[in-house]
């Protein structure tokens, strides 16, 4: 299949890819405007990139949208992102239904205000039929905390002794694929805490791009650089 000119294996295409949308505070900067005007051009972005990824038909879409340390951030600051999360549901429910896309959330959600709780939880229950795209949400979210989460549950149980496959099924991402792809924007070089038990044989992409400069043909590009290269898993060629 074709997207924007490029040819892409429909057999090759990563199953579940991951983002660390970041730069949004740069792009405004960039365009002398305040912070949250940059979150706001991210929010067109993830629009695109969840829409193409569905046309796409890749199975599951992460989405780091609010990291366990992004609460140290102004209050105002993270006052408006959730703002944005909110007009998110309000707006995108439509298109998330006509793309027949499924949500769901990792993270503690149990932090967040009632508003924003009541409207994503009900949301993820009209949507939860879809069997389409999975849009993974990442709120309040942390690897480390994730794995403390998992190894707490696995305390408080009978279990004694675990191997990897048994101890996937306590982390958030337990009935989805492996992660894939990795992609993160605006030129950092590194993971920020994001699904760090899942990473372990992920193909990561860094690109310069601040998110919401990213548009869906670099998505596209960066797939097409994903199936040219070699996945060994450890194993020779
Ligand atoms: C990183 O940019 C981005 C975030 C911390 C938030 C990402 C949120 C959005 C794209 C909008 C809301 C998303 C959803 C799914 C509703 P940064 O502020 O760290 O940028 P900087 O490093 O240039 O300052």
């Amino acid at each position: 299949m074709k997207f924007f000119g490029i040819e892409l294996y429909v057999e090759k295409l990563p199953k579940h890819i991951g983002i660390i949308m970041d730069g949004n505070g740069r792009w405004a900067q960039k365009h002398n405007l305040p912070r949250i005007f940059g979150h706001r051009e991210g929010l067109k972005t993830v629009r695109r990139i969840v829409e193409i990824s569905a046309k796409l038909g890749i199975r599951c879409l992460s989405l780091y949208a609010f990291s366990t340390e992004n609460w140290n951030r102004p209050k105002d600051e993270i006052e408006s992102l959730f703002s944005l999360l909110r007009n998110y549901i309000k707006l995108e429910k439509k298109m998330l239904k006509k793309n027949n896309i499924k949500l769901i959330v990792s993270g503690d959600i149990s932090k967040l205000d009632e508003k924003t709780k009541i409207l994503l939880q009900n949301l993820i229950e009209e949507l939860r039929n879809n069997n389409g795209l999975i849009l993974n949400l990442c709120i309040n979210y942390g690897g480390r905390q994730e794995i403390i989460t998992a190894v707490n549950k696995i305390l408080s149980s009978e279990i004694k002794r675990i191997n990897e496959e048994e101890f996937k099924n306590f982390l958030y991402t337990k009935n989805l694929p492996e992660l894939d792809f990795l992609i993160r924007t605006s030129g950092e070089l590194r993971i920020s805490n994001f699904m760090l038990w899942q990473i372990a044989y992920t193909e990561l992409y860094f690109t310069k791009t601040l998110w919401p400069d990213f548009t869906p043909k670099e998505f596209v590009l960066a797939i097409k650089e994903f199936q040219l290269r070699e996945r060994r898993f450890g194993r020779l060629k």
